[in-house]
């Protein structure tokens, strides 16, 4: 890039899982939508000697150096490791003063980090004037996943990384259109925090005890994920309703339901939604339902917004990475 301080800017989308997680993670189909809430990287140039971050999201007015020295703190683990990657120690005239500031609530099972991963990446290649295409950066992305999660299936850098809405199975992913006009994704958060690493952790003990039971439930995830991909493709708001309940029931015997993730559940039932269910890990987090009916969308936000619950109806991202550099 020029030598002139100019900034560069890329940010990329959170997303919600419509069907298959956790069997995902043992290679079963999944799939996932982007969302256009978005975690935001600028790089500013700077001649001073070392990288630096800033994420006043998470420690406002405070600026880490990264050198041979130190080390970040934890939840900065994925971006130090993507910068020490990426930023080998050799001596450059410019460094980068990185900020990363997002709007996706983390910890929810909207795939913040992901989104973090990938606006970081992404941002590098251009200060470094490398030449990059999306499938570099989400293999980047997925290794910072692993930083964090342990054993990611890689759905969320994916879908960062390439928008729209993907069945994935295996790392493999192909496209579908979604058509939200008609429908209403909506997200509650109910404000219940949880560790992606620690419930999939959790869940693998359960599967590698009782082996045959929880397979048995990942085969009926994988049968919604395929008929999920026919219905979307139709267009058959009622038919994708039902599938995301019964998913709900499948994870609930999983073991990674929440009393409040109940809560909300009987709540949006009884605004008439066409299906929920969690979105993500679970135990905590978001529950996405689906409304065909705006009126009767709106009274569920409210509802559920008295209630002290997050609630709001999901614009669809079709982009994933997006460079946000103005030239001035
Ligand atoms: O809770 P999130 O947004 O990190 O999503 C986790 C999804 C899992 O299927 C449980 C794990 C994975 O790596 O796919």
């Amino acid at each position: 890039m020029d030598m002139d301080n100019e900034s560069i800017s890329y940010s990329a989308p959170g997303k919600i899982i419509l069907f298959g997680e956790h069997a995902v993670v043992y290679g079963y189909a999944a799939i996932a939508i982007a969302v256009e809430l978005r975690a935001k990287c600028t790089i500013v140039p700077s001649l001073s000697k070392n990288p630096s971050i800033l994420t006043p999201d998470l420690f406002p007015n405070k600026s880490f150096t990264i050198n041979k020295d130190t080390s970040l703190p934890s939840s900065l683990r994925a971006i130090e490791f993507v910068i020490r990657e990426m930023l080998p120690s050799k001596k450059r005239t410019q460094y980068p003063r990185i900020e990363i500031t997002s709007e996706i609530p983390p910890s929810a099972g909207l795939g913040s980090s992901a989104a973090v991963a990938v606006s970081l990446i992404s941002s590098l290649h251009a200060f470094l004037n490398i030449n990059s295409n999306l499938d570099e950066i989400n293999r980047m992305a997925f290794e910072a996943e692993k930083i964090i999660h342990g054993s990611p299936s890689g759905i969320d850098n994916t879908i960062s990384t390439f928008g729209g809405g993907i069945y994935y199975e295996n790392e493999v992913k192909r496209k579908i259109l979604i058509d939200d006009k008609s429908c209403f994704f909506v997200i509650v958060n109910s404000l219940i925090p949880r560790n992606t690493k620690d419930v999939v952790e959790k869940v693998k003990q359960r599967r590698d005890k009782n082996k045959q039971e929880i397979d048995q439930i990942y085969e009926e995830i994988q049968s919604i994920s395929t008929q999920g991909e026919m219905s979307l493709k139709k267009g058959d708001h009622e038919r994708i309703g039902t599938l995301m309940s019964e998913n709900q029931n499948l994870l609930e015997k999983l073991g990674v339901g929440h009393p409040e993730l109940t809560k909300i559940i009987r709540l949006v039932d009884k605004h008439d939604a066409l299906g929920r269910k969690l979105t993500g890990a679970g135990e905590g987090g978001c529950i996405v339902a689906l409304f065909d009916d705006y009126q009767k969308t709106q009274q569920a936000i409210n509802t559920l917004k008295e209630k002290g619950f997050q609630a709001f109806i999901t614009n669809i991202s079709s982009e994933g990475v997006r460079n946000e550099t103005e030239h001035v």
